[in-house]
């Protein structure tokens, strides 16, 4: 059954590219830059990952031609990693030529634990041949992410830190507020001590203020990294932040294949509920 798609408008901004130029345009007007997220995952036949492939490619050429301020985030399970490795890298490596000619910059969305080592792995190799056209995620909740992010630091790659999104089990990740805070702050600090530009990607209060007062305080410019949140929560804190002069960049989801994306956003806060339920009585 599919589900209308008014219940996730919140979070996705449009189930076309057409329907999400304006409100790209409308946060770039407010000095906020954007990723987009042609919505999906998990592909599991090469017809499919063949199309998205070449969705993703029009998608950048239609950036491009629309003159909007906005780069790309992608999933290596749309470009084929369930069926064959080589043949994601194959998709992966075509997709970064395309964004090499129109000197764009593609992200690599990370995933569940079972695709940690192959992202990580898929993305030094593309970060040996595209250098500074693509970027990846590591999630502070993880174990292992404490050698992870010291070797990307160490080869200057351009790292976009969240908490992680996926239901992980208590031996591969920290389950605890507390603890994924504190690991959240080491790796920031990490990333911006020895990296050039870290992504900084959060809506919470408590890690925004602290990445804030970090800066400030080892005279890290502000100028030097950026914040990163999703399209449809904090979007006043965001304009804030821009207002304060620190660098900004909204996630926009969009696409037809909404539903895994949304259901994440629900489980993760159950206030995301109401807001859903809310859009559904606004005009
Ligand atoms: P979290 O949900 O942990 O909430 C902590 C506190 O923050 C709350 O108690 C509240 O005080 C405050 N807060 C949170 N949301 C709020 C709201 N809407 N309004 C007001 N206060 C709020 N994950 C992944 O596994 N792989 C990926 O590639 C990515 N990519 C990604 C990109 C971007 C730009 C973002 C922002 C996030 C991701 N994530 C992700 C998701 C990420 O891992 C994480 O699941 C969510 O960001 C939720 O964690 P937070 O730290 O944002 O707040």
């Amino acid at each position: 059954m599919k589900l209308p798609f008014i219940l996730a408008k919140r979070f996705v901004a449009g189930e076309s590219f057409q329907e999400t130029i304006p409100k790209v345009e409308q946060l770039n007007q407010k000095d906020i830059h954007i990723t987009l997220d042609l919505l999906g995952e998990n592909v599991d036949d090469r017809e499919m990952a063949d199309d998205t492939v070449a969705s993703y490619i029009k998608l950048l050429k239609n950036i491009s031609s629309a003159g909007l301020d906005s780069t790309i985030s992608i999933k290596l399970t749309m470009l084929g990693l369930d069926i064959d490795e080589s043949y994601c890298r194959d998709n992966l490596f075509k997709l970064l030529d395309v964004a090499r000619e129109h000197n764009q910059f593609v992200r690599i969305d990370m995933e569940g634990s079972d695709y940690t080592q192959q992202t990580i792995d898929l993305f030094k190799e593309a970060f040996r041949e595209y250098g500074k056209h693509v970027g990846i995620v590591i999630q502070a909740y993880l174990h292992r992410t404490k050698d992870d992010i010291a070797e990307l630091a160490d080869l200057g790659a351009d790292v976009r830190l969240c908490k992680g999104a996926y239901n992980e089990p208590e031996h591969i990740a920290l389950q605890n507020m507390a603890a994924i805070r504190q690991a959240f702050k080491e790796y920031a600090k990490v990333l911006l001590e020895k990296t050039s530009y870290p992504r900084i990607a959060t809506h919470d209060d408590e890690l925004v203020d602290w990445v804030k007062k970090y800066a400030s305080e080892h005279q890290v410019d502000q100028s030097r990294f950026e914040f990163q949140m999703l399209y449809g929560l904090r979007q006043n804190t965001m304009e804030e932040l821009a207002d304060q002069g620190y660098n900004t960049r909204i996630y926009v989801p969009f696409g037809t294949m909404w539903f895994p994306y949304f259901k994440r956003r629900l489980m993760e806060r159950k206030e995301n509920i109401w807001f859903v339920l809310s859009t559904l009585f606004k005009k």
